[in-house]
């Protein structure tokens, strides 16, 4: 008898947004549509390499400088000061008076986890972690997996498909002092659905009155609007001097997924602390991977420290969100032709790669089994799954899973 019995009657985990995607993979079906992808496709459906990208692959390819040795524990020193100087503005205050200590971290994802780990260990304020209801599912797992207790603020409002800003207020007042609150900058994951930058102002001052400890997911800095505008809201935390974690990612701004390029900044009150902070990151990840992975993250800093390279990667990352509008207008349109019961003004309103369609688990289910339309359970659609030609097979699916399973 294995050690491992219980394993026996376990299967892989189906229902993430991963699992669901090659389960789509799979299907044969030529009618399928993957809307649980969460990586950019093009209008055609295609992935998107970028040309800034295939142009910092061949320098590198030429240079001679270039090796595969091992990177220190904290990872490419250079990439993650140009990193820093994206999320937090190359005129940072922080960054000049030398309060910022940055890791490389296997992407958004491990830049995350660090954070996560680090909170666990070094953190003495509060084992709370708070989380808007709902999160990306990795933060809730995450936190918990840290040893840090959940707990959530209200963020989406059923009912108006947007967000419920009284109920968040209300809750972060009610926050014991000095809880982890977790947020995200832009483009918010599940939902759509990102605070005014008024809000964003009372959020801060929320904050600061039960000093909050703030968590930052900037996962999609340039993919919502551009990329000053969806760094305010992390800048907004920074410049009004409190301290706090960013995680951050190219795997969408870069379409770099695979290769796992992020990075975790955390902003300290001062030089000392950030300098110390950095070396118990770095002992931190020992144990984890060592070093990070080297590939992606010296694509990165290619492109990021050549104005030429930099400016065609910024040309071709401002084409993104336009295309994910136009599609959330092509699928209303869909929508409003085919007669989906409901409204579907919400799908205009979101924002970024996600939508929060409302759908129930039941309908998601019936769109999978009858239409082969791939989605997470929760009703979340990426709207880079879709393609224009689709949009009404998409309608029409919605139209049968609504009227098949009612809510
Ligand atoms: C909210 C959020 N945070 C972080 C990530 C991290 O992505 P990655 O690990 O690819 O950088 C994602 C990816 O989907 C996300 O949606």
């Amino acid at each position: 008898m294995s050690a491992f019995e219980v394993f026996a009657a376990w299967r892989p985990a189906a229902n993430t947004a991963i699992g669901i995607s090659q389960a789509a993979a799979a299907d044969p079906s030529p009618d399928k549509v993957d809307l649980s992808v969460g990586a950019y496709r093009t209008e055609e459906g295609r992935e998107l390499i970028l040309g800034a990208v295939r142009e910092a692959q061949r320098r590198l390819e030429a240079d001679p400088a270039t090796n595969h040795e091992y990177l220190g524990h904290g990872g490419n020193p250079r990439f993650c000061r140009l990193a820093a100087e994206l999320a937090l503005g190359a005129g940072s205050a922080a960054l000049a008076e030398g309060r910022v200590a940055s890791i490389q971290g296997v992407s958004g994802t491990g830049s995350l986890w660090v954070g996560a780990a680090f909170l666990s260990r070094y953190y003495r304020r509060s084992r709370v972690a708070l989380l808007s209801a709902p999160s990306w599912p990795l933060h809730d797992l995450m936190m918990e997996r840290a040893g840090l207790e959940l707990r959530r603020y209200r963020y989406y409002d059923e009912t108006t498909r947007g967000l419920d800003y009284e109920g968040m207020l209300e809750d972060l007042r009610a926050a014991p002092q000095g809880t982890i609150l977790v947020l995200q900058g832009c483009g918010h994951n599940p939902t759509g659905v990102d605070p005014t930058p008024q809000q964003w102002q009372g959020i801060l001052a929320a904050a600061q009155e039960r000093q909050l400890f703030v968590f930052m997911d900037n996962a999609y800095q340039g993919f919502v609007c551009d990329l000053e505008e969806d760094a305010a809201a992390v800048r907004l935390f920074v410049d009004a001097g409190l301290e706090l974690l960013v995680a951050q990612s190219f795997s969408k701004s870069m379409g770099l997924y695979g290769e796992r390029v992020g990075a975790l900044h955390l902003v300290a009150a001062s030089a000392d602390v950030a300098r110390g902070a950095e070396a118990a990151l770095q002992e931190l990840i020992v144990p984890m991977y060592a070093t990070p992975p080297k590939y992606g993250a010296a694509i990165a800093t290619t492109i990021l420290a050549d104005p030429q390279l930099r400016q065609q990667w910024q040309r071709e990352l401002a084409e993104l969100p336009g295309s994910m509008l136009r599609r959330r207008q092509q699928l209303y349109d869909a929508l409003q032709e085919v007669g989906v019961p409901g409204s579907w003004e919400h799908i205009l309103k979101q924002r970024g790669m996600f939508s929060y369609t409302g759908l129930t688990e039941a309908q998601c289910g019936h769109l999978m089994e009858r239409w082969h339309v791939y989605l997470t359970p929760d009703g979340r659609i990426s709207l880079t799954g879709l393609t224009g030609p689709r949009c009404r097979y998409v309608a029409e699916a919605f139209k049968d899973a609504i009227l098949a399973c009612p809510a």
